[in-house]
């Protein structure tokens, strides 16, 4: 897939990100403000309430001295004040005499203080007082903890949701990836069962077009090879006609002219040969699976290019020949191997040596052919497979279309084909492998 798709899913995954992170750090926020205001507000309530069980305490005390109230937490600052039965000492504790009983806020040497005012049967008076900023401190201190639980839960949340979004797509991605490494020849449906269902409408479509393709390349293939069937009927009539010529009387220029008219509408004639069994192997309807003893058409083949061979004086013959068999289409596997091996055949130089090997290898079925020809030039080793490339420098006539009927037909029935350029010390070669299932 190329940039626009993966841009806007990547954006939609960010868009989901973002947002879920905004909500998880905003209620994050609020809820850990109000939580902290509602610890502060009841950590000066509980301070209040210290302050007033200590007051109770002093009343029933025998001590009546001020004094620092240690004891439980001895940070908390708070002290008994003892104002006596009348105001007196320093204008604060005059003030302070003033007060009501209960509680008050008030200063105390310049420093703000919360305090407490109490009346004994007595007519005397005492106070219990803290300082604010303690108080504010201690309050800060437990209200902070309240904090804590936010601090860990939001950052826990964030990764979860960004693993829980990273795992939701990830079948968008395999989607994405199984449609990227695939060859263009394959328009298998896209299994649609596993998808999440959100998927489901866009597999449905993409099904759909793969359908559509498919039945289209189905319809050309057929085409080409209706069409070069039905030309083989008058290029056949037009030989015979040719051949009819043959015994009549003519100059040798009128021969000559023959001559080259037959050769061409040989040419012509294996061109539309080759076109049938190329588009034989793309149509879908024409999936043969019949037991083909592999040795058996290879010696047919050879027996059929015997003459040819030994015209030009090429060794041609057996290495070896274990029985060995495939399930495929006989009539494609006879020319299969006769492509492969008229190649050898033909581009092998007068007097050369071409040798072909039927065996079993670990579970496949082996055609190895090998000659002492030119050998393929690297840079053409993967493209000869192509329809009608024939290399640089072509020799000879051909149509280019051999190669290619041997790669479909190893694509179509599982197999794999390989090519490897022999460099002996004085003599140069080819030596092509073909690979089937082999059957038990
Ligand atoms: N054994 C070989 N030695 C050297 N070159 C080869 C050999 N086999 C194939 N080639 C090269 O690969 C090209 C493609 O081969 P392919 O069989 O597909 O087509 P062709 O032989 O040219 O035509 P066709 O087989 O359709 O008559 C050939 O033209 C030739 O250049
Ligand atoms: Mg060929």
């Amino acid at each position: 897939m190329d940039g626009g798709p993966a841009v806007m899913i990547r954006s939609l995954r960010g868009r989901l990100f973002t947002g879920l992170t905004a909500i998880i750090v905003l209620t994050g926020a609020a809820g850990g403000t109000l939580a902290y205001l509602w610890a502060y507000n009841e950590a000066i309530e509980m301070q209040d309430s210290v302050l007033t069980q200590i007051g109770t305490f002093a009343m029933n005390a025998s001590t009546r001295q001020s004094q620092p109230v240690g004891g439980v937490d001895a940070e908390s600052e708070v002290v008994l004040l003892e104002l006596g039965p009348m105001p007196h000492g320093s204008a604060d504790d005059r003030r302070l005499w003033t007060l009501h009983d209960g509680l008050h806020d008030d200063v105390r040497h310049g420093r703000q203080i919360r305090v407490s005012l109490w009346s004994r049967p007595d007519g005397s008076r005492f106070a219990v007082a803290q300082g604010d900023e303690i108080r504010v401190e201690i309050a800060g201190d437990m209200a902070i903890r309240t904090l804590l639980p936010f601090a860990a839960l939001v950052p826990c949340l964030l990764l979860v949701t960004a693993l829980v979004i990273g795992r939701s797509f990830r079948p968008v991605f395999r989607l994405a990836e199984e449609l990227d490494v695939r060859r263009a020849d394959d328009l298998r449906l896209l299994p649609g069962e596993s998808a999440p269902s959100e998927l489901q409408p866009f597999l449905g479509s993409i099904n759909g077009l793969l359908e559509r393709i498919r039945a289209m390349v189905e319809q050309q293939r057929r085409f080409v090879a209706d069409a070069a069937h039905e030309l083989r009927t008058p290029i056949t009539a037009l030989s015979l006609q040719a051949q009819n010529l043959d015994p009549l009387d003519m100059s040798p220029a009128a021969r000559d002219r023959l001559e080259a008219l037959k050769s061409g509408m040989r040419r012509t004639r294996h061109l539309l040969d080759q076109l049938l069994a190329l588009a034989r192997q793309d149509l879908a309807s024409s999936e043969v699976k019949e037991t083909v003893h592999l040795d058996r058409t290879a010696m047919a083949v050879v027996a059929d290019l015997l003459a040819e061979a030994s015209a030009r004086n090429v060794d041609l013959g057996f290495t070896v020949a274990e029985p060995v068999s495939v399930s495929a289409d006989p009539v494609a596997m006879v020319s299969v191997v006769r492509n492969v091996v008229e190649n050898a055949v033909r581009y092998t130089p007068d007097g050369g040596r071409v040798d072909v090997g039927v065996y079993r290898e670990s579970g496949q079925a082996v055609l190895q052919i090998e000659d002492t020809g030119p050998g393929v030039p690297p840079q053409d080793v993967e493209r000869i497979v192509e329809p009608f490339y024939r290399g640089r420098r072509p020799t000879g006539d051909g149509s280019g279309l051999g190669l290619s009927i041997v790669k479909r037909f190893v694509d179509r029935y599982g197999g794999s084909m390989e090519f490897k350029n022999l460099t002996g010390a004085d003599q140069t070669g080819l030596r092509v492998i073909v690979r089937l299932p082999a059957l038990d």
